[in-house]
C-alpha cells in the first residue's frame, strides 16, 4: 500500500546542469547542493562521476560536505561507471547509486547494433536484463541503496519493461525509475502505466516507483502527477524545470501543485516551500539561465495583478485571484536594506540569513565589491547581494580580467571603447582600442583585439536586478566556439556597459578553462 509522503529526488546537478550551454564550477554546484538540502529534498543527484573529472570531483566534494538529504550519482549500467560512482559517494553519510539502461526499442535497437548483444532483437533485449542485474550487483556493493532507471519507459513495449523491472527489483533495485526521456507521454497514459506495473510486476510492493519526466510537448508536470496519482512514491525534476532540450519537470510546479491540491492529492513532501524563490535565483543566476517573468510558481509576475478587474478582486479578497500566497514560496518583499554602513559583520549576517556561508577571504572580496555598489546606489537589496554573490564564487579560472574600459559615444558620434586586460602569468596589460555598431559593441571588438580571440557571440541579455534608476545591471552572454561548444558569461555592475564587458570576459575565461583542461 503506497504511504502519503513523496519523495522529491532533485536532478539539478544532473539533468539540469546537461542544458546547452551551462557548466558549474564545483564551488558553485556546493553551494546550489547546500541551498536543495536548506529546501529539504530527499535526494540530491550531485552529477555523473564517469563523465569528467570536474564531475567527479564535485561529487565527491558535494558527499563529503552535505549532510541530509541522500547524495545520488548517475551511472550507465557499465561497471567502470558504477566503481566512479562508488568512490565518489564513497564519503557521504548517505548514498545512492543511480544506474539504468534504455528499455524501449527504439533504444536497444538503435544502440544495441553490435551482434556482442545478440543478433536478434529479443536476443538483445535478454541481453539487457543480464545488463540491467549485473549493474544492480555491483551498485550493491557500494551502497544498498540502489536506483533502476528504465531509460524512454514512455516508448518501451509494455512486456519487457514488466519483465526487466522485475529483474531489477529481484537483484535488488529498491527504487525504479519510469522516465518519458524524450517527453512523449501523455498524461492518462503514463499515469496508467505506473497503475499497470504495480498490478503486473509480482514484485512490485519491493520498490518505489518513481517519475522522471521531460517536458519536450510541455507535459512533464502533469505526467508526475499523473503517476503520483497512480501509486509512484518519487517525483524527479529540476529547479526552473532545466535540463535536457526542453528541460525537466520542475520541482516547484510539482510541490506546490501537491501543496496546493491537497484536497485531490492527499499527499506530502518534506519540502520547505518558503525556499523555492531563493533556490530558484541561485540556479538561474549560477547558470545564467534567467526565469521567465510568467514561469509557474517562480516567476517574477507569477503573483503580480495588474489588470483592472483582478486588481480590485485581489484587494477585496486576495482568493478571488490567487491559489497560492508569495509568502508560501519564498517570493521576496525585499524588506532588508543594506547601505555603505552596514559594516562587514552585518554583511555576513545578512548572507548567513540568506543561506550563504562564505570562507572569509571571499567575504573580504565581496565587501568590496559591496561597497562600490552601496556607495553608487546607496541602498543595497537582498537581489543585488545575490547577484554579487553569483559573481564571486563562480569558480572559474580568471585567465583575462577586465582593468580598464572606457567608453565613449553618443549622438553623432562613432562609438569607440578601449580597454586594458589583464592576462593571468603576464606582467604587461593587453590594450586595445575598437569602434562598434554600439557602446557595447565597440568594447567587445576591443576586448577581442587586446586577447586576440573572437568567439562568436550568440545572444545576449541585460537586466535590471532590482528596481529604480540606480539598479545593479547583470549581463549575460552566451558565446560559441570554433567546435561549436556554448559557454555562458555573467557580469554585475552599477554600469551596465561594464555588465555587459565583464559577461563577456567571464564567457570567455570559461571557454580558455575548458581549453587549457
Ligand atoms: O531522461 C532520462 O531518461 C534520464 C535517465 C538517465 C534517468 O535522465
Ligand atoms: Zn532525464
Amino acid at each position: 500500500m503506497p504511504t502519503d509522503k513523496i519523495i522529491v529526488f532533485d536532478t539539478t546537478l544532473r539533468d539540469g546542469e546537461q542544458a546547452a550551454g551551462t557548466r558549474l564550477g564545483a564551488r558553485e554546484k556546493l553551494e546550489i547542493a547546500a541551498q536543495l538540502a536548506r529546501l529539504g529534498v530527499d535526494i540530491i543527484e550531485a552529477g555523473f562521476p564517469i563523465s569528467s573529472p570536474e564531475d567527479f570531483q564535485a561529487v565527491q566534494l558535494i558527499a563529503s560536505q552535505i549532510t541530509g538529504p541522500v547524495i545520488c550519482g548517475l551511472t550507465r549500467a557499465i561497471k567502470k561507471d558504477i566503481d566512479a560512482a562508488g568512490k565518489a559517494l564513497a564519503k557521504a553519510k548517505k548514498s545512492r547509486i543511480h544506474t539504468g539502461i534504455g528499455v524501449s526499442d527504439i533504444h536497444i535497437a538503435g544502440k544495441f547494433k553490435d551482434e556482442k548483444y545478440g543478433k536478434t532483437l529479443k536476443a538483445k533485449k535478454d541481453k539487457t536484463i543480464e545488463m540491467g542485474t549485473k549493474a544492480i550487483k555491483w551498485a550493491l556493493e557500494y551502497t544498498n541503496d540502489v536506483e533502476f532507471y528504465c531509460e524512454d519507459s514512455g516508448r518501451a513495449d509494455r512486456d519487457f519493461l514488466y519483465q526487466i523491472v522485475e529483474a531489477v527489483i529481484a537483484a535488488g533495485a529498491k527504487t525504479i525509475n519510469i522516465p518519458d526521456t524524450t517527453g512523449y507521454a501523455i498524461p492518462e497514459q503514463f499515469g496508467k502505466l505506473i497503475a499497470d506495473l504495480i498490478a503486473n510486476v509480482p514484485n512490485s510492493n519491493k520498490a518505489i516507483f518513481s517519475m522522471h519526466c521531460h517536458d519536450d510537448l510541455g507535459m512533464s508536470v502533469a505526467n508526475s502527477l499523473a503517476g503520483v496519482k497512480n501509486g509512484a512514491r518519487q517525483v524527479e525534476g529540476t529547479i526552473n524545470g532545466i535540463g535536457e532540450r526542453a528541460g525537466n519537470a520542475s520541482i516547484e510546479e510539482i510541490v506546490m501543485a501537491l501543496h496546493t491540491r491537497k484536497d485531490f492529492f492527499n499527499l506530502k513532501t518534506n519540502i520547505n516551500t518558503k525556499e523555492f524563490y531563493r533556490t530558484s535565483r541561485m540556479v538561474a543566476d549560477f547558470l545564467g539561465m534567467p526565469v521567465p517573468a510568467n514561469k509557474a510558481v517562480v516567476g517574477a509576475n507569477a503573483f503580480a495583478h495588474s489588470s483592472g478587474i483582478h486588481v480590485d478582486g485581489f484587494l477585496k479578497e486576495r482568493q478571488t485571484y490567487e491559489i497560492m500566497k508569495a509568502e508560501d514560496v519564498g517570493s521576496p518583499k525585499s524588506e532588508v536594506v543594506l547601505t555603505a554602513r552596514t559594516g562587514r559583520a552585518g554583511l555576513k549576517h545578512r548572507l548567513k540569513e540568506l543561506g550563504f556561508t562564505l570562507t572569509k577571504e571571499e567575504l573580504d572580496q565581496l565587501y568590496e565589491k559591496f561597497l562600490v555598489v552601496a556607495d553608487k546606489k546607496t541602498e543595497v537589496f537582498d537581489e543585488d547581494l545575490m547577484a554579487l554573490i553569483t559573481d564571486e564564487i563562480r569558480t572559474v579560472e580568471r585567465y583575462f580580467e577586465l582593468e580598464y574600459l572606457h567608453v565613449a559615444c553618443g549622438t553623432g558620434t562613432l562609438p569607440t571603447a578601449s580597454v586594458k586586460i589583464k592576462t593571468a602569468g603576464k606582467k604587461n596589460v593587453s590594450t586595445a582600442a575598437a569602434c562598434g555598431d554600439g557602446p557595447i559593441d565597440a568594447a567587445y571588438q576591443a576586448i577581442r583585439e587586446a586577447i586576440k580571440l573572437s568567439p562568436k557571440l550568440e545572444s545576449y541579455a541585460i537586466k535590471a536586478v532590482t528596481g529604480g534608476k540606480k539598479a545593479l545591471g547583470e549581463a549575460t552572454v552566451k558565446i560559441v566556439d570554433e567546435t561549436n561548444t556554448r559557454f555562458t558569461g555573467r557580469g554585475v555592475s552599477t554600469d551596465i556597459i561594464e555588465a555587459s564587458a565583464k559577461a563577456y570576459v567571464d564567457a570567455i575565461n570559461r571557454m580558455v578553462a575548458t581549453k587549457l583542461k
